[in-house]
């Protein structure tokens, strides 16, 4: 496994011990071990990214300056791109700079892949399209681990925008693999093709799906993808897929959010920093997860265990 482009293709122990390269990373931080800052000195690593992005961008940033790696970041107005340079040309001219990973976001699912097929560096990435978000479903799991500990059997729902959600997407291929039960609501337009033969749940009613939920997972409405007749109105996906406080749900539920949050539409703002919300600690983790997977796939190695990425 030369590059991460989902989580699809992993297999359970290979997220297991992402997973534990990861709680490492987390120590190693809260000790500020001294260490980090030289483990990859020398080493440059380009964010390119096509679309916005706050999260994912800047804890990719803060991640590989911790372990004293230098950054670029690559924007495409601020690059040859805007004077009609491809996607592939542009990586190519980097690679042969010298950079020695490549994080990527791209509107066009399969975007990472299509360059994987001709690139030497490696590529982590960072969302593409609506197809995949990895390392956005893998904070997601160190977070519900750290509430959780056992995940056999835990009850995920995830409520909103699925059609075009790549977080959904790599978060019910990592979560299942794991033994997670997930059920999916919102409207039936809203639920992408093939996804019922999947063995997961599918409900349209919020309350029925969260009534015994472990954790639920809230999706942002993506309006700048939605096609005319993907909600009947956003008064009418407030009515009956809004997570709030009138509806109930378990004392010990987690309620998650990727972000950026709708305050007030997929999300009430007083479930924003209520005491269930872990949608901080998901941020936080981000930075270990991605510190973790740069160094994983920087040096073909884990620090917690003999083995190569495999
Ligand atoms: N969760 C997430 O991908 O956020 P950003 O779009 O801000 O990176």
């Amino acid at each position: 496994m030369k590059h991460l482009l989902g989580v699809k293709d992993l297999t359970p122990q290979t997220i297991k011990d992402i997973l534990k390269e990861a709680f490492y990373f987390k120590q190693l931080v809260e000790k500020k071990d001294s260490r980090l800052k030289k483990l990859l000195a020398e080493q440059v690593v380009a964010n390119v990214f096509f679309e916005p992005s706050t999260r994912t961008r800047i804890s990719f940033e803060i991640a590989a300056k911790k372990l004293g790696a230098s950054v670029i970041n690559v924007l495409e107005s601020a690059s040859s791109l805007d004077k009609g340079e491809t996607v592939f040309d542009t990586l190519l001219n980097l690679e042969a700079m010298g950079v020695d990973l490549f994080i990527i976001r791209h509107s066009e699912s399969g975007m990472p892949h299509y360059l994987s097929r001709y690139l030497k560096t490696p590529i982590l990435n960072a969302g593409d399209g609506s197809h995949e978000h990895p390392t956005q479903a893998l904070l997601d799991l160190m977070t519900i681990v750290e509430h959780k500990k056992n995940l056999k059997g835990l009850k995920l729902v995830i409520v909103g925008d699925i059609l075009h959600s790549r977080v959904a997407r790599s978060n019910i291929f990592c979560l299942s693999k794991l033994g997670v039960r997930v059920t999916l609501c919102t409207f039936p337009t809203l639920i992408p093709k093939g996804f019922s033969e999947l063995d997961l749940e599918i409900s349209y009613n919020l309350q029925a799906a969260v009534r015994d939920a472990d954790v639920i997972m809230v999706l942002r409405l993506q309006k700048e993808r939605h096609q005319q007749n993907d909600i009947p109105s956003i008064k009418e996906y407030i009515k009956y897929f809004q997570l709030n406080t009138s509806l109930k749900f378990p004392s010990n539920a987690l309620i998650m959010h990727p972000g950026p949050v709708n305050r007030n539409v997929e999300m009430s703002d007083d479930l924003y920093s209520h005491s269930q919300s872990v949608v901080l600690s998901q941020v936080r983790n981000g930075l270990p997860m991605r510190m973790a997977l740069i160094s994983i796939f920087l040096q073909n190695r884990f620090l917690t265990h003999k083995g190569k990425v495999s």
